[in-house]
């Protein structure tokens, strides 16, 4: 098998919109991208290329749909490892061997090394007297002590344009390492020279106590105001969050998440120490699943402009969708958590933590900030957008619970809101239903099905093992987790595709991570795209939540036990068979 890190690198440098779009023209329409099916004759575009969540392309008219490999797979007809070749000789890589491996390994250690010589060149310059003065001084207009700034190994480049260059030096550390490692660039004309100059340094510690980035601010209101270092052969942005080394050990009951530096420092000094960040860019997946390894709970404290807040929806999805249960604070008179415990106190904050508002509050505030609901028109728009919310959640209690509050808030009739939330539902399966393409729309009849020949014998119990395996591919850490007990095994699913489907994601998530990348190696493109469709359709549901997941197994389980006493009342062929069966039976005794 080839290694998931191999597949995400590739995939990280051949981004499936530029690939595709280097065979079919494609139009951008929100997130997504439409063109005309290459796969299929068709006069108008039904084939898509998602680009939020896990990137995959889906034709809903011919069923196609994979991810990037899998496209080179069937446009240039390859085999998997020609089409990893492939997009590697796109990339400009040659696929790693082993000996490259090891190279690579020893690069990281270096980096690292020369990280750590580079943190305590700045914390010297920082603490000394003459260099050091504007840093200090800075330090103590945002009131952030000494102690505070030792505990973070806060430093301060000095403005000038080799100092660092000149100790990196000295210490044995090649301009070629400086360049790799982010800490110099060279001119046009070929002078080495510092990035980071006149600023204060957060370095950034992963969680086994390595130095393997920083961050600069500088001290007045010069642009850009922070500076961080690029990915290098030791660092990851996606995959790392500021003063998580801290804030490990007080994760358990939940971690504050922020936007910035600052506010993690100020919240840690003022005794939160539970808060982190992310380094300079929005949250993703990735982080989302690191957070979810240590707790469940997660606080946001955004900043409270529009961009905080269009932030803060985001990582309400990508959160939920990691199975973290996320809650968002509302900070009134302050625009980020750094200038809330300045002029309020950390108490005051403290109580704000137990307010957090849920996902669905969070957007029911939103909407009623946008529209004056005292006026018809505008109320009756609200109403449309917080039922279109309601009809997104897949559990039907919490809907219920969604649409009283809803009707208090907007002053409507429980009944009327409810019936709107129904019709939207009913709207949404009828579209899904014109989505689908002839071969899946036959499964739906339970007729025939050659990519999983199994369907039409226990078509409910099968459908749900779609959304199962959709839901397990999005949240993977679902693989282990109990359902009344038990954790899922294969006897839970009841197609053969479906058991082979479970298996392949865990397998490939105990080698290091499961990828649609990886399915390419064992499943046909009719297989690979039946995969897809499932992902693609619990993807575009916003609640995918655990407790979702054990309705779903519940209810799967539930069919299969009924599936196993014979009696399914709602399988479709299975009543055909039984006419049949009883007709023959009419027809044999009347021949005799
Ligand atoms: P903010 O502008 O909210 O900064 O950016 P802040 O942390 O509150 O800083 P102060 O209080 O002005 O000192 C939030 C985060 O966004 C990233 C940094 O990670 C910052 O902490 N950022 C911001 C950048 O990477 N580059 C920038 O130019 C600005
Ligand atoms: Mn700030």
């Amino acid at each position: 098998m080839i290694p998931h890190s191999i597949i995400e690198d590739l995939k990280h440098r051949c981004d499936i919109v530029d690939v595709i779009s280097s065979y079919v023209p494609l139009k951008r329409a929100g997130s997504n991208l439409h063109g005309l099916c290459p796969f299929h004759s068709e006069r108008s575009p039904s084939f898509t290329v998602f680009t939020n969540g896990e990137p995959h392309f889906y034709c809903f008219g011919c069923g196609a749909g994979g991810d990037v490999i899998s496209f080179v797979m069937r446009i240039e007809n390859l085999d998997y490892r020609s089409a990893l070749e492939f997009l590697a000789k796109r990339a400009g890589i040659t696929l790693p061997d082993d000996e490259r491996d090891e190279k690579r390994e020893v690069g990281r250690k270096r980096i690292l090394e020369m990280n750590l010589c580079a943190a305590r060149f700045f914390r010297d310059c920082l603490f000394d007297d003459k260099i050091g003065a504007p840093a200090r001084a800075y330090l103590e207009k945002r009131k952030l002590s000494t102690t505070v700034a030792r505990r973070f190994g806060l430093g301060y480049a000095p403005q000038s344009f080799n100092s660092l260059r000149d100790h990196l030096r000295r210490n044995g550390y090649t301009d070629e390492e400086m360049i790799t490692g982010y800490f110099c660039a060279r001119s046009e004309k070929g002078n080495v020279y510092d990035i980071f100059r006149g600023r204060l340094m957060f370095p950034l510690i992963d969680v086994t106590g390595n130095i393997i980035a920083f961050g600069g601010r500088v001290l007045d209101d010069s642009k850009p105001k922070y500076l961080n270092s690029s990915d290098t052969p030791a660092f990851k942005k996606s995959r790392n969050l500021f003063a998580l080394n801290f804030a490990k050990a007080h994760a358990e009951k939940r971690l504050i998440l922020c936007e910035g530096y600052m506010d993690v420092i100020t919240l840690h000094a003022a005794g939160f120490e539970n808060a982190v960040a992310t380094l300079g860019t929005a949250i993703t997946p990735e982080h989302a699943r690191i957070i979810r390894k240590y707790t469940e709970n997660v606080v946001l404290a955004y900043d409270s402009d529009g961009a905080g807040q269009t932030a803060t929806n985001k990582a309400l999805r990508i959160l939920s969708e990691a199975g973290v249960d996320a809650r968002v604070i509302k900070m009134d008179g302050a625009k980020d958590p750094d200038e809330y415990i300045k002029t309020f106190g950390a108490k005051k904050f403290a109580s704000l933590l137990d307010e957090g508002r849920t996902r669905f509050d969070f957007k029911l505030d939103n909407i009623l900030a946008e529209h004056d609901i005292s006026v018809p028109e505008q109320k009756i728009k609200a109403a449309a957008l917080i039922t279109a919310e309601i009809s997104n959640v897949y559990s039907g209690v919490e809907r219920e619970i969604y649409t009283a509050k809803a009707a208090s808030v907007l002053g409507l009739d429980v009944k009327s809101l409810q019936s709107d939330v129904e019709s939207a539902i009913r709207r949404r399966a009828r579209n899904e239903k014109k989505e689908r393409p002839g071969e899946l729309y036959r499964v739906g009849m339970g007729i025939s099905d050659r990519v999983n020949p199994d369907f039409a014998k226990h078509t409910k119990a099968a459908r749900l093992e779609e959304t199962l395996l959709g839901l397990l591919m999005l949240r993977k850490e679902y693989l282990k987790r109990d359902v009344r007990g038990t954790a899922l095994t294969a006897a839970d699913f009841p197609t053969e595709l479906g058991r082979r489907l479970y298996e392949a994601i865990l397998a490939g998530e105990e080698a290091g991570g499961f990828d649609l990348g990886l399915l390419s190696e064992s499943f046909t493109q009719q297989e690979v795209s039946r995969a897809v469709s499932m992902l693609h359709r619990r993807q575009q549901l916003t609640d995918n939540g655990p407790r979702i997941f054990e309705e779903i197994v519940l209810a799967l389980r539930n069919e299969n036990e009924k599936n196993r006493k014979k009696t399914d009342g709602d399988d479709f062929l299975y009543h055909i068979q039984k006419k049949r069966d009883e007709l023959k039976n009419d027809a044999s005794r009347s021949d005799t």
